[in-house]
C-alpha cells in the first residue's frame, strides 16, 4: 500500500507456546469470546473498578485474601461452572451493574485469564470480543504498529469462535484499508474462515464446541450476549497485571 506503513501481525490459535518473557514489549490482543473476554469487557461496562485476570488458584487465594472483602470479587469457572467458594462465576449475565459497580474482581478461568496473565510483560495489552470491536480495530489503527493477537483456544487446542473473532478484527483493518497488514499463515486462515462461518456470529458460536457444551450446562443464554456485535464501547487495557477501562474510547476511521 503506498504511503503507509507495512504492520505486521502474529495470531496464535492458543497461548500454549507462548511464554511471558515471548511477549515482553509487545503489542497483544487476547480473545476468549466464549467467556472470558465477554466477561472482562461486560463487568468494566458494569462499573467494575478493574479486573486481576490469574492463571492459578493460588493466586486468587493470596491476592484476594491481601484485600479488603467487600470489595473484592472471586470470580471465575472450572468446566464452566462457578468455582466453590468463588461469588461470581464466568458467565457475563452475572455481571450487573448491581453486583459488580466499584469491585475489584480477581478472575479465574480456564483458558482466558491465563492467556491474559501471560502478557504481563507485554507493552500493551487489550481484550477483544465480539462485543468491542470496534473500540478494538479503533485501538489498533491508532497504535499504528506490529502486534500480536492471542486466541484462547480451548485447553490448548484450537478453537473456532476465538479464530474467527481474530479474523473479523483483521478482516476490518483490512477493509478499512488504512493500514498495510501482513499476517503470517494463523492470521490468513483466521481472515478465511471469518469469511466463511463469521456472516452469523450466535450461529458459529451454537455450532462451536464451547458454545454446544455451555448450551448444554445451562448457559445457552451466555451466546447471546457473546454475539452481540459491538455492544459495548469498552477497551480493556492491561497495566501492572491489572485490567481497566482505556479512558478514551476512539472510533475506527473510515
Ligand atoms: C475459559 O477461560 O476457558 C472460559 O472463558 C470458559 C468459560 O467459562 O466458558
Amino acid at each position: 500500500m503506498e504511503g503507509s506503513k507495512t504492520i505486521h501481525v502474529e495470531v496464535h490459535f492458543t497461548p500454549t507456546q507462548l511464554e511471558e518473557m515471548m511477549l515482553k514489549d509487545k503489542s497483544v490482543v487476547v480473545i476468549d469470546v466464549l467467556r472470558a473476554s465477554t466477561t472482562v469487557i461486560t463487568a468494566l461496562h458494569s462499573g467494575a473498578k478493574e479486573i486481576i485476570p490469574v492463571g492459578n488458584i493460588e493466586s486468587v487465594v493470596k491476592i484476594s485474601g491481601s484485600m479488603f472483602g467487600d470489595v473484592t470479587l472471586r470470580a471465575g469457572e472450572r468446566n464452566g461452572k462457578m468455582i466453590e467458594g468463588f461469588n461470581l462465576g464466568n458467565s457475563p449475565l452475572e455481571y450487573t451493574p448491581e453486583v459488580v459497580k466499584g469491585k475489584t474482581i480477581v478472575l479465574l478461568t480456564t483458558n482466558g485469564s491465563a492467556a491474559m496473565a501471560k502478557g504481563r510483560y507485554s507493552k500493551n495489552l487489550v481484550v477483544a470480543g465480539f462485543v468491542n470491536l470496534s473500540s478494538v480495530v479503533a485501538f489498533l489503527q491508532e497504535l499504528n504498529g506490529d502486534f500480536v493477537i492471542i486466541c484462547s483456544g480451548k485447553e490448548h487446542r484450537f478453537c473456532i469462535e476465538d479464530t474467527v473473532c481474530a479474523g473479523r478484527i483483521l478482516n476490518i483493518l483490512r477493509e478499512k484499508g488504512n493500514l498495510d497488514l501482513i499476517t503470517d499463515d494463523a492470521g490468513e486462515a483466521a481472515i478465511t474462515l471469518d469469511k466463511n462461518v463469521g456472516k452469523n456470529i450466535l450461529k458459529m458460536l451454537k455450532n462451536s464446541a464451547h458454545g454446544r457444551y455451555l448450551t448444554e450446562i445451562g448457559f445457552g443464554e451466555d451466546l447471546k450476549a457473546c454475539a452481540a456485535t459491538d455492544s459495548m464501547p469498552i477497551l480493556p487495557t492491561l497495566s501492572n497485571n491489572i485490567l481497566r477501562a482505556a479512558r478514551k474510547i476512539l472510533k475506527p476511521t473510515a
